[in-house]
């Protein structure tokens, strides 16, 4: 069968991995009590692979990406980034984020909104990165460089905030649910468009989506979290071929793949 349904076991550290969680624990604390939002998360990613994070709501995929950012300390257990702590990625401007909303500044264009990260804190791009001019038309935004947000499609300012994210040349890119507002015409279309934007940067890419088929059809492999607390409950390995055409989601190996994570979902 072309469809390998794999469990696996986290690779061990090492400079392959692009981030590596070893029993990654994040709980927060409010008067309501404490949230054990994470428990004992083992993963490595390597780099320049896509990963996609499915699970239900509040099981903490949003979490995981914030740590990831270091944007939230764990309470326990250990993370690197990039070969390094958190932090030092972050610093390095070398974690992209990709929000569900592009918060994209009305008052600039979107080459100005492209180009704000090289502005803020004496940002420079790191070395490979593309050029604005250049991400904008990867993202299919050329000629469009000088147009302001509101004039702009939803799916199009999603594609502003992808150009946006890369502009520092990152080698790690999360986005969380960045098309879950869109129609899924113009989902679709982005799916193919940022997985030619992953073949052509090289970067490693964390995505979060509630979208099985999104999920199937853009990871290599899918995570899938189970809620309360949250934790892994499958690892699973996409060996659809490649490159990825959207008609392979009528294939029975892509219906396989879904059925399967739709069980494991419902068991969550
Ligand atoms: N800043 C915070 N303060 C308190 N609790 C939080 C905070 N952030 C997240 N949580 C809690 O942690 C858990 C995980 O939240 P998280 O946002 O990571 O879930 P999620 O998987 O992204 O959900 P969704 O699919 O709805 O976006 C939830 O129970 C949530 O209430
Ligand atoms: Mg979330």
């Amino acid at each position: 069968m072309a469809v390998a349904l794999a469990r696996e076991a986290p690779s061990s550290l090492g400079a392959a991995d692009a981030v590596v969680c070893e029993r990654v624990t994040v709980r927060f604390t409010t008067e309501r009590g404490t949230v054990t939002a994470l428990e004992n998360i083992d993963l490595a990613i390597p780099r320049g692979s896509f990963l996609t994070l499915l699970g239900p709501s509040g099981c903490g995929k949003s979490t995981l990406l914030r740590v990831m950012a270091d944007l939230i300390e764990p309470a326990s257990g250990k993370i690197s980034v990039l070969g390094d702590v958190p932090e030092t990625a972050r610093r390095n401007r070398e974690i992209g984020f990709v929000f569900q909303d592009a918060a994209l500044l009305p008052w600039r264009s979107v080459m100005q909104n492209v180009t704000l990260p090289l502005e803020v804190g004496g940002g420079r791009a790191l070395p490979g990165a593309r050029s604005p001019q250049e991400l904008i038309s990867l993202v299919g935004l050329a000629g469009w460089e000088d147009a302001y947000p509101h004039e702009l499609s939803g799916g199009m300012r999603q594609r502003v905030a992808i150009a946006r994210a890369l502009v520092s040349g990152p080698r790690l890119l999360l986005m969380d649910e960045p098309f879950g507002a869109l129609d899924e015409i113009t989902r679709d279309r982005l799916n193919e468009e940022l997985l030619q934007v992953w073949e052509s940067t090289g970067t490693t890419i964390v995505f979060v989506t509630h979208s099985i088929y999104e999920a199937a059809f853009l990871g290599q492999k899918v995570l899938l979290l189970a809620a309360r607390p949250g934790r892994v409950r499958e690892l699973v390995t996409v060996t659809l071929p490649t490159p990825r055409r959207l008609a392979m989601r009528e294939t029975p190996e892509f219906v396989t793949l879904a059925g399967h994570l739709r069980r494991v979902l419902e068991s969550c």
